[in-house]
């Protein structure tokens, strides 16, 4: 009965939208996002970046190549960089102004159903999902843009002070949730805005090997209020989530995911947000496919 009553009052796990819904929708879109929300996502996540004139854009990568037509409107604005005995083209984002960038086709890549999408601010995304669910901001690249002296942190830290999300929850959980994988600009975040909760990202086994210890666990305290480890450095050893619990840290890993009309990974994947969610106990979890996420049996 004492378990059972436990349970009932430890909070649910809860599912973050990667990249919007981006199993079914290009990452990062109205469309991704949307349909997140529709999906029950509790959070919807943002990589964020910025443009030229300083505005906050939801992009993973910190170029466009990959996900827009940009080297077919721009072909002549790329960086050319040196990547072993290659000549690589990239089209940074930092060099494109608002303006340019909203010219850009973000769907198509996807799926020629996408055609048109566009590149989102940070604003776009927050007055879609504020009040509907969670938001889950990502600082990508603080150290590039450090070395243009423009700040990510300063940009991130002001579109909340302006939207009112330094200290809003919604469905009983924060309404932001931070992370990054740098040390810098968590310890700026901390600083700036401690009443949001903040996630360290681990993705590599130096990084694991580094922080993922008792000492480690304990040091970061001083600047964060969880962790986001890689999906397989957890699965590695489940026991660090009781670990990082009994040092007061959440744990959000990442990423599940199937691709669109796989029967087969749809289970799989489901059964594996199940094995995280019930039998390691993390607190919540990023996936391309909110719809999959199992809620719990209670
Ligand atoms: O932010 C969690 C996860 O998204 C980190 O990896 O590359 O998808 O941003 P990435
Ligand atoms: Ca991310």
């Amino acid at each position: 009965a004492v378990v059972a009553a436990l349970t009932a009052l430890a909070p649910s796990p809860f599912v973050i939208a990667h990249r919007g819904a981006s199993a079914y929708a290009p990452e990062h879109t109205r469309d991704a996002y949307a349909l997140a929300l529709s999906q029950g996502a509790d959070y919807v996540e943002q990589d964020l970046g910025l443009t030229r004139d300083r505005v906050l854009v939801c992009l993973h990568d910190l170029s466009l190549e990959r996900t827009t037509n940009v080297e077919e409107v721009f072909p002549d604005r790329a960086t050319v960089e040196r990547v072993g005995d290659k000549d690589v083209r990239r089209w940074y984002v930092d060099d494109f102004t608002l303006e340019e960038v909203r010219r850009l086709d973000a769907g198509s890549w996807f799926d020629a159903a996408f055609k048109g999408a566009k590149v989102m601010t940070f604003q776009d995304a927050i007055d879609l999902v504020k009040g509907r669910a969670g938001i889950f901001p990502e600082l990508k690249g603080p150290e590039r843009l450090r070395a243009k002296g423009l700040s990510l942190e300063d940009a991130v830290v002001s579109a909340l002070e302006r939207n009112g999300l330094t200290d809003a929850t919604i469905n009983g959980r924060p309404a932001v949730w931070l992370q990054s994988f740098e040390e810098q600009s968590l310890r700026t975040l901390a600083r700036r805005l401690p009443r949001i909760p903040r996630t360290f990202l681990i993705g590599t086994p130096d990084a694991a090997q580094r922080w993922l210890t008792p000492a480690g666990l304990r040091e970061m305290r001083a600047f964060v209020t969880g962790i986001g480890p890689a999906r397989p450095i957890l699965e590695a050893r489940p026991a660090m989530v009781a670990e990082a619990h009994a040092a007061g840290l959440t744990v959000v890993p990442w990423t599940f995911r199937a691709r669109r009309g796989a029967a087969a990974e749809a289970a799989t994947a489901t059964t594996d947000m199940r094995r995280f969610t019930e039998t390691y106990g993390v607190d919540g979890l990023f996936t391309d496919n909110p719809d999959l996420f199992p809620r719990p049996r209670r």
